[in-house]
């Protein structure tokens, strides 16, 4: 078996929707799930668009389907007798061969990394029925429809959104190489790209004919080769682990946008159309930092995406009588929430829930502001903040300001009324993840404004100018210093996560389970199962405690481990990394290897919630994707890096021999080699020779 290759050996019905996820190609442009070519809307197949996004009337905004230019079927073809089908994470290509009672189909496809507008098939099928290829309209869609046919035929089709009248051009050029066989280049552009996508999407095909399928799939083989030079993780000693790591590495490079800066990576990437396609705090903690790190031209974009949606942020921190930027919960293109008052369906009495996702995950903001100050301390772009990331900064420390509440009696700041991270606890007073996080923020403006002021006098000014920070630097300084972050007890070195969190009841996990009356209630919100106990939903403190490690010493930080692991859910793929991360922090790295494999995991073993009632919500996870590649390599290699330099404090789980990796640092690359005691950084181009 080739080590970098997902097989699957048979057909299976019930794993279609799955499989869609696990043979997933994309480039940040679009993503095209891992259907087969005569699959359509039943199947859930997809080509969904970064960025474009649609609303239905009375129903939630979400990213638009293309309509799907694989679509290629045998007529009479029967059943199927045998399948194999093959992604090659390696240089992104997913291949296919089924055997039908009447005719043996095969196929390869790539989404191109090297033009994003590009999708590649190869298709033959044997026997003499006929074959059928198109392009499908008729697509698959959570709260759609999205668009209006303007021009269909059998090679080109153009719709119109709904919503926002965008145009979306799908050409297609067909080569036959005989009359069984075909390769067939399709081009996709919207009015979002240029002003003339029609034109622009057949002029792309006429350049994909002449080039053909050869050379445009070494263009595109290429890319995914420079891709993995910078991000790949080798792992001695462990297959297993070592799969599932480049997996979850591909999985979240589908989707990482290196051709734009006005869109980012949704929670659940580009593998459809769940949790509305929206941006959120998913992306600034668990894949700018993993970017930031390897390739920091894609976190660039990244943060400016947030730069360019600041406008959406403002307009949300006066819609709730803040100033500011109080930054979308789910954010879509402009930044506008796609968030409702009413996210959840009780499953008992089939009403909307009042959720304050939207209203109280006040840490969005700050989550922002901590993704921006790592990728200058990281690679010292200092033209990250005049090209805008301090005009965010600053709006988000104003946003706390006005949010937070000055307590006479005890002559220090508060933030009441929030909601950690933990969403099964809404509405608290001072979650300790949301305070250290907002005097993070608090510091960094006072920082970035100390830089600026000193290193580009004029953009200070200018800055002044559009913002009027001076004023209110001073109150931001005396928030700094006076603002309650919880602290450990003295005697338990326990941090309580939020005011009165000691007081709810103390049961297991178990106990809770023993309690659920429908397998898909949810736990939270006024009536929860865990609303009343300490039951978490995902990591909170020790998120906390990760971020801040050298604020705390390693027995504060295992005692809080200890404490909070059993107690916690991981109802959200976001949790396990942050058990991992700690685990290995305090030289457990086999506690830590269960979570590191459970995060690298998700999206091969399935094994989270695919449907909600009938509500779809599987699809892929980058998050966790991201957290396999920090919790490899920031807590079992135990990386830190800030503005002094490299540092290494590998703690391997004891499976492992050896690991090796690349990083970049202020513009130089790094290999990290740790082997047995020895541990080795030496500067290069060559990360990584895969
Ligand atoms: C988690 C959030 C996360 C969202 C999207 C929720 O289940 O609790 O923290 O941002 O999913 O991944």
């Amino acid at each position: 078996m080739n080590e970098w290759q997902l097989n699957l050996n048979e057909y299976s019905a019930e794993e279609i929707a799955l499989n869609g996820n696990r043979f997933m190609l994309g480039n940040g442009y679009m993503g095209v799930r891992g259907t087969l070519e005569e699959h359509g809307k039943d199947e859930l197949a997809g080509v969904m668009l970064n960025g474009v996004y649609d609303q239905a009337p009375g129903q939630w905004r979400e990213p638009v389907n293309a309509p799907n230019p694989l679509f290629s079927v045998v007529e009479g073809a029967g059943k199927i007798i045998s399948h194999e089908q093959v992604l090659d994470i390696r240089f992104g290509h997913v291949s296919r061969k089924t055997v039908y009672e009447n005719a043996i189909v095969e196929a390869d496809r790539f989404v191109s990394m090297a033009d994003v507008h590009l999708i590649c098939l190869r298709y033959s099928a044997s026997g003499d029925l006929p074959i059928h290829t198109g392009i499908d309209t008729d697509v698959w869609d959570i709260n759609g429809p999205h668009f209006q046919c303007l021009e269909q035929n059998e090679t080109e089709v153009v719709v119109k959104t709904n919503e926002l009248g965008i145009t979306v051009a799908v050409c297609t050029a067909i080569e036959w190489l005989n009359e069984r066989s075909f390769h067939k280049f399709t081009s996709i552009y919207t009015s979002l790209d240029c002003t003339d996508p029609i034109t622009a999407a057949r002029e792309s095909c006429v350049r994909a004919l002449a080039a053909g399928y050869a050379e445009l799939s070494e263009a595109h083989d290429a890319r995914w080769n420079e891709i993995w030079n910078r991000c790949d993780v080798r792992i001695e000693g462990d297959d297993d682990a070592q799969f599932a790591l480049r997996y979850s590495l591909y999985q979240l490079q589908l989707a990482a946008p290196r051709h734009s800066d006005r869109v980012s990576i949704p929670a659940r990437a580009l593998s459809g159309q769940v949790y509305k396609g929206a941006v959120f705090w998913d992306t600034e903690m668990f894949m700018t930092p993993v970017f930031t790190l390897t390739d920091p031209a894609v976190a660039r974009n990244l943060i400016m995406y947030r730069y360019h949606t600041l406008g959406g942020a403002r307009e949300k921190a006066l819609e709730y009588g803040f100033r500011g930027a109080f930054y979308a919960w789910e954010g879509q293109e402009h930044g506008n929430d796609a968030c409702t008052h009413f996210n959840v369906t009780d499953v008992f009495t089939n009403r909307p829930m009042r959720t304050y996702f939207r209203d109280k995950q006040i840490h969005i903001s700050a989550d922002i502001v901590y993704a921006i100050w790592k990728y200058y301390e990281q690679t010292n772009d200092f033209s990250i903040f005049t090209d805008g990331a301090a005009e965010v900064v600053v709006e988000c420390a104003r946003f706390f300001y006005s949010y937070a509440f000055f307590k006479k009696d005890k002559e220090r700041f508060e933030l009441l009324d929030v909601t950690g991270p933990d969403e099964y606890h809404e509405r608290v007073n001072n979650n300790a993840y949301t305070n250290r996080m907002v005097k993070f923020t608090l510091d960094t403006a006072i920082r970035v404004l100390d830089l600026l002021e000193e290193q580009l006098p004029a953009d200070f000014q200018s800055l002044e100018t559009r913002t009027g920070f001076m004023a209110e630097l001073n109150a931001w300084k005396e928030m700094a210093s006076n603002l309650w972050i919880p602290a450990p007890d003295p005697q338990t070195g326990l941090i309580e996560q939020f005011d009165g969190y000691e007081k709810l009841e103390d049961c297991s996990l178990k106990e809770i389970k023993g309690r659920v009356l429908d397998p898909n209630e949810y736990f939270g919100g006024g009536n929860g199962l865990a609303t009343t106990t300490k039951i978490l939903k995902q990591a909170d403190v020790v998120l906390m405690l990760n971020l801040f490690q050298s604020d705390y010493d390693v027995e504060t930080i295992r005692a809080n481990w200890e404490y909070y692991e059993p107690r916690t859910e991981h109802g959200s793929s976001l949790s396990a990394c942050a058990y991992a991360m700690v685990a290995a922090r305090i030289g457990n790295p086999d506690w830590a290897y269960d979570y590191f494999m459970k995060t690298a995991t998700v999206d091969l073993t399935g094994k989270s919630k695919q449907y909600v009632g009938t509500l779809y919500i599987g699809g892929t996870h980058p998050a966790a994707n991201g957290g396999a590649w920090l919790s490899a390599v920031l807590g079992f290699a135990g990386l830190h890096v800030d503005e002094n330099g490299i540092h290494l404090n590998p703690n391997l789980p004891s499976r492992w021999t050896g690991m090796s990796f690349g990083i970049e640092w202020r513009g130089e690359r790094y290999q990290v080699e740790i082997n047995g005691r020895e541990t080795k950084v030496t500067p290069g181009k060559e990360i990584c020779n895969v």
